[in-house]
């Protein structure tokens, strides 16, 4: 178990800069997710970390000591990839053995103990003869996971390894690395595209796009407190609504005047709320409890069983603004509708530059 103090890295290829500058700090036994779009970089900082890409700049200490130019195998790292990379002529417990009996002094007892310690704790003892054509595509995954484990790393590291799962074993594989997490107590970097994994695993995530850190924090400080309007419709599902400040002098405006700085209404900000931080009324005539209100009308009704969205065009807001309701709400296609904010939830995000504006205490 090792802390990871990522300072300043850079990594450019000759004309393109795939990281700028990453500040983060992984705890020791933290799990740490990356999360961000396709070409983010997330693959690259992993492999910074692992050794199997140079640091342009900056530097990279684990567990204490300066890894910045060190070897992959001076770092006590695992990392375990996306397409498994077993090898296909050894059987499950030759593949997990294998690395311990080329590149360690331990005795043949000693790993033999782990494999089969490794085996018990991912449910694959029954497997351990078989070879890798001859398991699933999450048994391949769970011994690649145990090939890992057997090494007792410090750190370890893992990119999209759930991506070629069907979504139920993906849910479950889910459910599995987190108890190893909590039974072993172990430092994980693990990098995914998906803002679900994210949320459900990550003890803390770090949001990267274009090459840059946006955000690190715990999933629902992100949630409730997105940094940026990126960051802001990145993390969540459905996205955050982006709804136009009120025009004219009434009472939203006065209100929001008050919340944040005037200076920032000036400009072309839009405010940021979930579907379930709005409420919808159809029936127009009853006035609103909440100081910001929009009219609009319902394009759109998804009746989802436990709840439902509905799909409410304003005029001036670039999309439609989705809400969530209860299932059985009494709406229509094509009624004017009423949207009011939850206050206490609402966030603003500059125009130009999308990033939040922090509101008066
Ligand atoms: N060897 C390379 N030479 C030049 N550019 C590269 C090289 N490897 C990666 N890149 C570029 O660096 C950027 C980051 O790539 P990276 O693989 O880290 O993205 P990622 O966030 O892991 O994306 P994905 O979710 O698609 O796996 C991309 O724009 C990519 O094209
Ligand atoms: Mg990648």
């Amino acid at each position: 178990m090792a802390a990871i103090s990522l300072q300043g890295i850079c990594k450019r290829y000759r004309d393109h800069t795939a990281v700028h500058h990453l500040n983060l700090e992984v705890q020791a036994g933290e799990f740490m997710v990356l999360v961000g779009p396709s070409g983010c970089g997330k693959s690259t900082t992993l492999r910074m970390i692992a050794g199997l890409e140079d640091i342009t700049e900056g530097k990279l200490v684990i567990g204490g000591k300066d890894v910045t130019h060190a070897e992959p195998h001076e770092r006590d790292i695992a990392m375990v990839f996306q397409s498994y990379a077993l090898y296909p002529h050894m059987t499950v417990q030759m593949n997990m053995s294998f690395g311990l009996l080329r590149a360690s002094r331990l005795p043949r007892a000693e790993i033999e103990a782990r494999v089969h310690d490794a085996a018990e704790r991912l449910r694959i003892t029954d497997l351990l003869q078989r070879r890798p054509n001859e398991l699933s595509g999450g048994q391949r995954q769970r011994v690649a996971i145990g090939r890992a484990l057997v090494r007792k790393p410090k750190v370890f590291l893992f990119d999209e390894p759930l991506s070629n799962l069907d979504a139920k074993l993906r849910t479950h594989m889910r459910g599995e690395l987190e108890r190893l997490h909590h039974e072993l107590g172990i430092t994980i970097v693990y990098v995914t595209h998906d803002q679900v994994e994210a949320m459900t695993l990550g003890t803390r995530i770090a949001v990267m796009d274009g090459g840059r850190l946006q955000q690190a924090g715990a999933p629902m400080d992100i949630y409730r407190a997105p940094a940026t309007r990126f960051v802001a419709s990145f993390i969540g599902s459905p996205e955050m609504n982006f709804l136009p400040v009120p025009a004219g002098d009434g009472t939203g405006r006065a209100w929001l005047a008050q919340r944040f700085d005037a200076s920032a209404l000036q400009g072309s900000a839009v405010l940021g709320l979930r579907p379930e931080e709005l409420a919808l009324a159809v029936d127009c005539t009853t006035p609103a409890s909440s100081p910001l209100v929009w009219r609009g009308v319902v394009q759109r009704i998804e009746r989802l069983g436990a709840e439902a969205y509905a799909q409410v065009r304003l005029q001036d807001a670039e999309r439609a603004v989705l809400v969530r309701t209860a299932p059985d709400i009494a709406i229509e296609v094509g009624q004017d509708a009423l949207l009011s904010a939850d206050v206490t939830r609402l966030r603003m995000f500059d125009g130009p530059s999308g990033v939040a504006v922090p509101a008066h205490a």
